[in-house]
């Protein structure tokens, strides 16, 4: 099977050029002006990006939180994926306390198996380890498995103390591998709770009071000297504000190996999300929360001045009707989530490229080139590149749609709200391609349940993001 893609303009994090791209099997075999080529499947790109597939690296599918499951399972959130120009995604696998962490990968293997229409890689979340576990960690690695994540929040689910930290990280920095990191002080959060609670503050913006910046701060610059110590390359997950991004910049000025990711929620919507009525604001919450509105602008910074290096989602949404509500009376209940996979490349394009912010090479860069270089995939993904995968997004940047739980090309999750309705967006992924085959074309789904791998993943490679 061949296909051949005409007349776009190729963008990559460095490139921005008019040409064909050629694809054979599953990857590019030949880029050039005017390919004259017999191809089973040609493709008009005429005033469209042709650009890599976009990666997150940062979901939660099928994922047991507060007494319930995420919405989204491989199957529905790989494929909302692929509506909204993603074709990578890495996913959280989860050792339960006490059990094997070659355990918890098996249980996500089981999830996914059959499941995915794009291609996915694991993360392991390390719940426990004790000394006797470490090598696991290196068996790990032979499964394609070079990242961990670990939580000083939620105390008594996921929560990890600082030994555990410290043995996790230094086990990681010796295979080579990387940690990202949960970071905020969730001890001290859970006694401002215990202080609301006392009062009667039940309501879902609670969620967010308890929750300051400085405790998201401290869990980073704590977690950034633990890493030093040990010796660990250390990547924050879904950072939310100014007070966090500090602690980032002043540790890559000293040179040390620390990277961090934001999310659109972060970017896009603020804390009085959280002050609506009907108990609306349960929508939103997430951890960590959504922050005051000054903090938007310093994290658009990060990612122009490379403080931030990518944009995930942390995509786990569950229902407002029969999840969220299990917290109707106490905020604590919530489960804690939203969800945005099918909508960052639409997002990031309209907020970073059409209002201004970054460059379309930027776009790509924090979409999937970074992730790709962080998490051991590339060059096979987050680039179009001669034996690259033909991972494609043919990108239509001037399309505006209205982002709606309504709008059935904008909204393919399987929840039932969206957490940026209403949102009037420039750029739409029009036609997505996974290992050189369509996936979605046209709001159209002609993809193939099960057709997405695993991906074996190599070692920590984000030397020079
Ligand atoms: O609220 C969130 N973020 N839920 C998912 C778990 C996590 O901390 O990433
Ligand atoms: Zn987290
Ligand atoms: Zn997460």
């Amino acid at each position: 099977m061949s296909v051949l893609i005409k007349n776009g303009r190729i963008v990559t994090a460095v490139d921005d050029y008019h040409a064909d791209v050629f694809i054979e099997g599953e990857q590019v075999t030949l880029i050039g002006k005017d390919l004259k080529v017999e191809a089973d499947e040609v493709i008009d790109a005429t005033d469209r990006l042709v650009i890599p597939g976009g990666i997150d690296p940062h979901t939660h599918f099928d994922m047991p939180f507060g007494g319930t499951m995420s919405a989204d399972n491989f199957e529905t959130g790989t494929r909302a994926a692929a509506f909204g120009g993603t074709t990578t995604i890495i996913d959280f696998a989860i050792q339960t306390k006490g059990e094997s962490t070659l355990k918890g990968l098996e249980t996500w293997h089981e999830k996914a198996r059959g499941k995915a229409s794009i291609d996915y890689g694991f993360h392991m979340i390390v719940t426990d380890m004790p000394d006797e576990r470490l090598g696991e960690m290196k068996q790990l690695v032979d499964e394609g498995i070079t990242s961990y994540k670990l939580f000083m929040a939620y105390p008594g689910v996921l929560y990890v103390d600082d030994g555990t930290l410290y043995r996790a990280f230094r086990q990681a920095g010796e295979n080579g591998t990387l940690i990202c990191m949960h970071a905020e002080n969730g001890i001290v959060i859970d006694e401002i709770i215990k202080l609301a609670k006392a009062k009667g503050q039940l309501a879902p913006k609670y969620h967010a009071a308890t929750r300051p910046t400085r405790m998201e701060a401290e869990g980073v610059h704590r977690s950034i000297a633990i890493a030093e110590v040990a010796g660990v390359p250390l990547h924050i997950v879904h950072l939310s504000s100014a007070d966090a991004l500090e602690q980032v910049k002043i540790a890559r000025d000293r040179g040390l190996p620390v990277h961090a990711e934001t999310c659109p929620q972060y970017l896009l919507l603020d804390e009085s999300y959280y002050d609506q009525d009907n108990f609306e604001g349960a929508k939103y919450v997430m951890t960590p929360a959504l922050r005051h509105q000054s903090n938007q602008g310093p994290l658009w910074d990060g990612l122009r001045m490379n403080d931030l290096q990518f944009i995930a989602t942390d995509h786990c949404p569950f229902c407002f009707k029969g999840q969220k509500d299990l917290g109707k009376d106490d905020f604590t209940k919530i489960p804690n989530g939203t969800g945005g996979v099918e909508t960052r490349m639409s997002l990031i394009y309209n907020a970073g490229v059409a209002e201004g912010r970054i460059s379309v090479n930027r776009f790509v860069q924090i979409t999937s080139t970074n992730a790709a270089k962080l998490y051991g995939l590339f060059p096979r993904k987050g680039t179009v590149a001669v034996g690259s995968d033909a991972d494609i997004v043919i990108f239509d940047p001037n399309r505006v749609e209205t982002i709606s739980i309504n709008n059935s090309l904008m909204h393919h999750m399987n929840f039932d709200y969206n957490p940026f309705e209403g949102f009037k967006v420039q750029g739409y992924s029009e036609t997505v391609l996974s290992r050189g085959k369509v996936v979605c074309s046209k709001g159209e789904y002609k993809g193939r349940v099960g057709a997405g791998k695993f991906l074996k993943r190599g070692l920590y490679d984000g030397f020079n993001l």
